[in-house]
């Protein structure tokens, strides 16, 4: 197994392995891995979806996705991010990660890590960026820092509150459901977190679901996000990874946010599998 350094900004790649068959030792030195690279790519991963999630079990509980119509067939641990339509219906996620994000960040307990599985792509288009979310805060202007010092980000799943993003034109019709009927109730969580292994400390805010700051109007708020926002778009804080069949990327939602750039060609499917585990409480 070979480990090497991807970006400036963050991420490794693990190649020679099989994840479907490794031992304990080799389970501990890639969690050694993703805690110093944040994100990891193992190449050649021919994964059924059993497979991945008993990877995925191994370094905590495979959570079942809220979006329950994405679900894969076979196993609800398994939620689709596709484009691919059966009889007219899209099966998966069309939209997921239109906007920076760590995943599920508005709920109470976010999720720890995901772990995403290329299983068909495009010929152009479908990158994903990821933001080194500890170099974020390492580089944030002082004058911002202490404004959100002992601050909490308020997280909504619910786009219609969020003045940032769009409902996707698919959604339009069934956005009250999807977004507001179902979503979970905000999640408030430190703007400066502390990673639970590392003891880093991480900016925890993101445009997808960061819509304001807890005690603080939203005239005063906004241009705080605003500034972090743009902060957090610096490419000496990211990685943009082109996708080949066969790439399984865990990356660690405690110290990273990510970014689906879209881009794919009328026609084309890209259509991959996801597991995410659960999170503790930010603090
Ligand atoms: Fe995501």
């Amino acid at each position: 197994m070979e480990v090497t350094r991807l970006s400036f900004a963050l991420g490794a790649e693990v190649t020679g392995i099989d994840v479907s068959d490794i031992d304990a030792a080799t389970y501990d030195v890639i969690h050694e891995a993703f805690l110093e690279h944040q994100i990891l790519v193992f190449c050649d991963q021919d994964l059924t979806p059993q497979q991945q999630i008993k990877f995925s079990e191994h370094y905590g509980e495979v959570e079942v996705h809220l979006a329950k119509d994405h679900l894969h067939p076979e196993t609800d641990k398994v939620i689709l991010i596709s484009n691919k339509r059966v009889d007219g219906r899209y099966i998966g996620a069309v939209s997921a990660g239109d906007y920076w994000h760590s995943d599920l960040s508005c709920q109470a307990q976010p999720n720890l890590a995901s772990f995403l599985l290329a299983r068909e792509l495009p010929a152009e288009g479908g990158d994903t960026g990821f933001c080194n979310q500890y170099a974020a805060l390492e580089t944030l202007p002082d004058d911002l820092r202490q404004q959100i010092e002992g601050r909490n980000g308020i997280h909504t799943f619910n786009r219609m509150r969020n003045p940032r993003v769009k409902v996707p034109e698919m959604h339009k019709g069934d956005a009250k459901m999807r977004y507001a009927d179902r979503a979970p109730p905000d999640g408030i969580h430190p703007i400066i977190r502390t990673h639970p292994e590392t003891g880093r400390k991480a900016l925890y805010v993101a445009h997808r679901f960061t819509v304001g700051i807890e005690n603080m109007p939203d005239e005063e708020s906004r241009p705080i996000l605003d500034a972090i926002f743009e902060h957090q778009l610096n490419d000496e804080l990211i990685y943009r990874h082109k996708w080949q069949l066969g790439d399984m990327i865990m990356w660690d939602n405690r110290c990273t946010t990510h970014h689906a750039y879209g881009g794919i060609p009328a026609g084309q499917i890209r259509h991959m599998h996801r597991t995410s585990l659960i999170g503790d409480v930010p603090f």
